[in-house]
Formats: C-alpha cells, structure tokens, sequence
C-alpha cells in the first residue's frame, strides 16, 4: 500500500473509542485505521510516540474581519492572521461569520464580501455563518439560497445596540430557519436589562472594567437563554445558545433537552479558566478579559461548567475568538482618557482571542486535573461542533475513506517540559492573550489539514501555507432537529 503519509503508534482518540493503531493517509483522506500498517513505500512516516491522536480540531465561533460592531473598532484578525493561528493550535477548520449590519439589505452581498475577505487567505479549511441583524422578508427569502451556497446556520443577538432583535422578529427567523432546516445560535443576555444596569452604574460612578461584569449578571443571561428556550420550543426548531457562562443558564438548558427539545448549547475556555477577578487587575489590565458573557465570580462557576460539558449538557466547545488589540489606535484602549485612567466598561470592545489556545489550553486542564475525558474532549472539540453545523464526516472524524486527513497529534507524556504560556509564543495578531502566564501541560505537536502537515511545533513551527485552506460547504445538521416534519402551523402550537 503505497499510503502518502502513515501516523504511527497513535493513541487514537474520536467521540467514541480510544485505541492504539496507525492512520494510513492517502490523497487528503483517511484511508486505513489498523495496527501495523506498511510503511515500506509510504512518502511520509510520522511516530506519535504513544501520544493521543485525535480529529483536528472544528472551532465553530471564531470572529475574523469584522467591522465595529461589538464595541468600537474592527476584529483584530483577518482569515490570514486567525487561521493562521488557528493551525497552530491544532484547529483545522474554523466556522467564522459573514455578519450583516443593520443597513445591509441583502445576506447573499453580506456573504459575497465575506468571501472576498477568506478567498486565497486561510492556512485552514473555513465555513461561514451569518450573522442575521436586519430580518427583513427579502433576507428571510434568501435563507433557501443560503442552504444552496452551503451556510446552514444563522446567529442572531439579543443584546449590542448594533444587533439586538426584538422577540417577533426572533421569531421571524426562526420560522424561517426551520423551513429551511438552518441550525440558530443565538446570544443569549437581555440587551435592554444590560442598557438599563450600565446607566445606573454610570449615574453611580462606576466606570471601571471589572463592571462590565456587574452590568450582565448571570441573572440577564438566564433570564435571555430561558426566552430563547421558550421561542425554539414553539417553533419547533433546533437553536444552539452560543457562549454559555453560567450554570444557571446551563440549568434552564439542561432542563429544556430532559424534556426533548432540539436545544444545543456551545462553551468557552474563558468560562473555564477566566474570573471577575481577571477584570479588576490593576490599571486598563482588565480589559484584556472584557467579554461578553463576562468572566463569572470563581471557582464554583467553573465547575458548573466542567460539569455541563462532562455531563453533555454543552454540546461544543468553541473558542469565541473575537480578537481586539490591546495597544492599539481602534484596539481596547482606545476607551481611555485622561478622566477615564482605566476606560468606560461600556466602550471596552467585547471579546478574546482564543482560537490558537483552546485545544491546548483545555487538553492540559485535562491532563492536570481529569476534568473529563479524552474522548468527550474529542466530542466537543471536533465531532459534535462538525455533526451540528453540517461538515460531519467530512470533518471532526477519522472514517476511512468519508474523513478528510485532517489529525492532530499531541506531545506523549513526559516529553513536553510543563511552561508558562506567553503571548509571544502565538500567531495570531493579537497583542495580549488573557491566558498569559498560564502553565501549559499539553500542546498540539503536529496539525495536518487534508494530508499535509500545516504545524510542525519541534520543527519549523508553521509550514502551512496561505491559500491552502479551502471554503467548505456544509450540509444541514445532523444532530436531531424539529420533532414534527409537518409546516408549523399557529394554530397547533
Ligand atoms: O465578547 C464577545 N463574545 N464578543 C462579541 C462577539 C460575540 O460572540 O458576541
Ligand atoms: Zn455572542
Ligand atoms: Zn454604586
Ligand atoms: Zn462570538
């Protein structure tokens, strides 16, 4: 068998099983899983050294050449930069958004301009969602073209002035959507209760960043993940609540799937690692951690949250990377000034990068503390977010034949010496991570996208090329959707 590449002695991780065997490759595909196989004419020969061998990793939330849209200023990133990093971190395939202002009056320009934005740029393999802000009855009539193009899932906000939908018109999208069988994530914080708080704590005197968090307490983000529940199950449509931060929103979800409906829910590694008090270090610091949800109180909060994802009640774990510089003339500082030291919260552009650090970060967490297992890691990394979004088996699996190559292999235990991360040590094009400093137990050793390598970390670091990543069109979801096939009817519901 004359295979392009062979990974040998993998512990092979996917959704389901772990085992030890090789990875035979041939023209981009998994071709043959087995122990032992020939390697006599292989081009390429790879020694895992026993290390886990897992699907590259799928990020279904990664925001990259946007406008202002989430406080002042641009995304920091554009698909260069982002998938750049992206394979660095072992990710293959990103899902970005082709987002729509309220003055776009057509989704398709929306995601024309996306296009040319992606075309010839990416080190990894994209899709785009779009970001619905304006649903007006020509972009609802575009959804069906949307399917053709291969998008298959919309977001849509509940908060930020520039986005924020009322009920009905939520509900306008989602009948929509489930014509069409297109999946709906949505931001779930009440925007209107978050408007109100800020106005308050500005009339007390509260600027700094660390109230930012004050401003959306889990209480809004409940509150809004209820509502959302309660939209999806009259609608009788599949919704995903994206960035969940609190477990008292992962307990309205929770509740939702014991009951059987079609509710998907995504988290981040700033839900596990971040806290308020990441926002209340000294000076302008804290900003670097202004997200939205924001980082919640401590160490309960994150359990809540390892707990959701070892429990399934989060289906995907995405990294939110909406990256902002932090030095910089339209970055995060640019709230500051000589009466504000350490800037309004209000005008402190929501989001982290992430979209580099969140397979190693969560797989050293792992390591350290068996916050769940590998193959759950798996799950959430890379098969679930491939089998909701429409790219399953395609991606996020290592089926023979069905698979693209696309494999991360990790360091084998005891070879890679226990460090402090450090922004430097990334390549996105971002000035900060809010994860510096922190200890790193487990990183991807080698990324291949399609058969090639792409990431190379003992070796010449990244040896991916731009342009080799391609546009991918999905298909709908494979996860389960609307209970009943029949045209919603008001009058049933
Ligand atoms: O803080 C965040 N998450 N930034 C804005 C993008 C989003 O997902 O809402
Ligand atoms: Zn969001
Ligand atoms: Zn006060
Ligand atoms: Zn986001």
């Amino acid at each position: 068998m004359d295979f392009d590449l062979v990974v040998k002695n993998g512990r092979v991780v996917t959704a389901s099983d772990i085992g030890t065997y090789d990875i035979g490759i041939k023209d981009g595909k998994v071709h043959m899983l087995g122990p032992n196989l020939p390697t006599e004419n292989a081009k390429r020969v790879i020694d895992a050294e026993g290390a886990y061998v897992t699907p590259g990793g799928v990020d279904a939330h990664v925001h990259l050449a946007e406008p202002a849209m989430y406080g002042k200023g641009g995304t920091a990133d554009d698909y260069e930069t982002g998938s750049r990093s992206a394979v660095c971190g072992g990710t293959t395939t990103i899902v970005t958004f082709a987002p729509q202002r309220k003055t776009d009056d057509s989704i398709l320009d929306v995601v024309a301009r996306t296009h040319d934005r992606a075309t010839g740029q990416a080190y990894c393999d994209y899709s785009f969602h779009c970001i619905i802000s304006n649903p007006s009855k020509k972009v609802l009539g575009e959804f069906e073209t949307l399917k053709e193009q291969g998008i298959t899932s919309l977001k849509l906000y509940m908060t930020y002035a520039s986005l924020q939908l009322r009920d009905n018109e939520i509900l306008d999208i989602l009948l929509a959507a489930r014509r069409t069988g297109i999946t709906t994530m949505i931001h779930a914080e009440n925007g209107d209760m978050i408007a109100w708080l800020t106005d308050k704590l500005e009339e007390h005197g509260h600027f700094d960043p660390e109230y930012h968090a004050t401003s959306r307490p889990q209480l809004m983000e409940a509150e809004a993940t209820n509502r959302a529940i309660a939209m999806a199950e009259m609608m009788d449509t599949p919704i995903l609540i994206v960035h969940v931060s609190s477990p008292s929103a992962a307990a309205h979800i929770r509740k939702a799937q014991t009951a059987g409906l079609p509710i998907y829910a995504e988290t981040c590694p700033q839900y596990l690692f971040l806290t308020r008090a990441d926002l209340q270090k000294d000076g302008f610091e804290g900003a670097k951690c202004v997200c939205s949800p924001p980082p919640r109180d401590g160490a309960e909060d994150h359990e809540g949250i390892w707990r959701g994802l070892a429990n399934g009640t989060f289906t995907i774990l995405s990294s939110d990377h909406c990256p902002f510089r932090y030095e910089d003339p339209y970055g995060k500082k640019v709230v500051v000034s000589e009466e504000f030291p350490k800037g309004k919260f209000k005008y402190i552009p929501n989001g982290c990068p992430g979209v580099e650090t969140r397979l190693g970060m969560v797989m050293s967490a792992i390591e350290k503390e068996e916050k769940m297992t590998v193959q759950k890691f798996v799950e959430v990394t890379c098969t679930n977010p491939a089998k909701l979004y429409g790219l399953y088996p395609r991606k996020g699996a290592l089926l023979p034949g069905l698979s693209d190559a696309d494999i991360t292999i990790w360091y084998p235990e005891g070879k890679l010496k226990p460090y402090a991360l450090k922004n430097e040590m990334l390549h996105h094009d971002v000035d900060y991570t809010p994860f510096e400093g922190r200890e790193v137990r487990n990183w991807p050793r080698y990324t291949i996208l399609r058969g090639e390598v792409v990431w190379d970390k003992d070796g010449e670091g990244l040896v991916g090329k731009k342009g080799y990543g391609e546009f991918v069109k999905r298909g709908i979801s494979t996860l389960a959707g609307p209970k009943s096939k029949e045209e919603w009817r008001p009058d049933i519901y």
